[in-house]
């Protein structure tokens, strides 16, 4: 096991393009973070590698969100999206080390909440919980549990409720991305 992980660098396109779509065996990921990395969203820091034999074989993104309440009440939050190891690296603990860096420098830039859409049997082990509970609410129709959310501050969830409004590079993509 020799790889790294490390913030996006400029000549990393391609090779993000290549993990997401070979993992998600379509192109709307990859041309998600395309759209993003053009966009006032990005953020480089939050926008992470795994790297070996300096190769890109796993990637995580995180974008800023709004959890926006009936009453127009603003929350600031992350949404973990999309998330990839290529499939011939997986099962080493990349995807782990991706989501912890993630986390980490979320959590060092003053983040208090991050949301996902994803598989909560493998999201659970990073102490990500049903947003349902906390009618927190994605602003998709997704499969019941999929939608999930980690408070990074006690009592961060505290009265925070309404839909997730993502970015506008979210809307141009046809499949609901993970
Ligand atoms: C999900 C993904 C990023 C995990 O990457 P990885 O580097 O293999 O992850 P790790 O090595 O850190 O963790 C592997 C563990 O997660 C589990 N796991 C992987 N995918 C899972 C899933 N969809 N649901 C539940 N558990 C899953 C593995 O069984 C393994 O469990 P173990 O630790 O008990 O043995 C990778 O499988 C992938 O790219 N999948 C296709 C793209 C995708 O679905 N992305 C969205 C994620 S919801």
């Amino acid at each position: 096991m020799e790889w790294t992980i490390r913030s996006e660098e400029p000549d990393d396109a391609a090779g993000i393009a290549a993990v997401l779509t070979d993992a998600f065996s379509r192109e709307d990921e990859a041309e998600l973070v395309s759209l993003i990395r053009n966009s006032d969203t990005y953020d480089p820091e939050l926008s992470l590698v795994c790297i070996e034999d300096e190769t890109i074989v796993g990637y995580v993104l995180f974008s800023p969100v709004v959890i926006r309440a009936k009453d127009c009440d603003e929350t600031p939050a992350l949404a973990l999206a999309p998330m990839a190891v290529l499939s011939k690296f997986r099962n080493q603990g990349i995807g782990t080390a991706l989501i912890e860096e993630g986390i980490h420098r979320s959590y060092q830039k003053g983040t208090k909440i991050i949301v996902v859409l994803g598989e909560p049997g493998y999201y659970r082990r990073f102490r990500f919980e049903s947003a349902k509970a906390h009618e927190i609410k994605p602003p998709w129709e997704v499969p019941e549990g999929a939608f999930m959310v980690l408070s990074l501050e006690t009592n961060a969830l505290r009265d925070v409720h309404g839909v997730v409004h993502y970015p506008e590079a979210f809307s141009h993509t046809t499949n609901t991305p993970q």
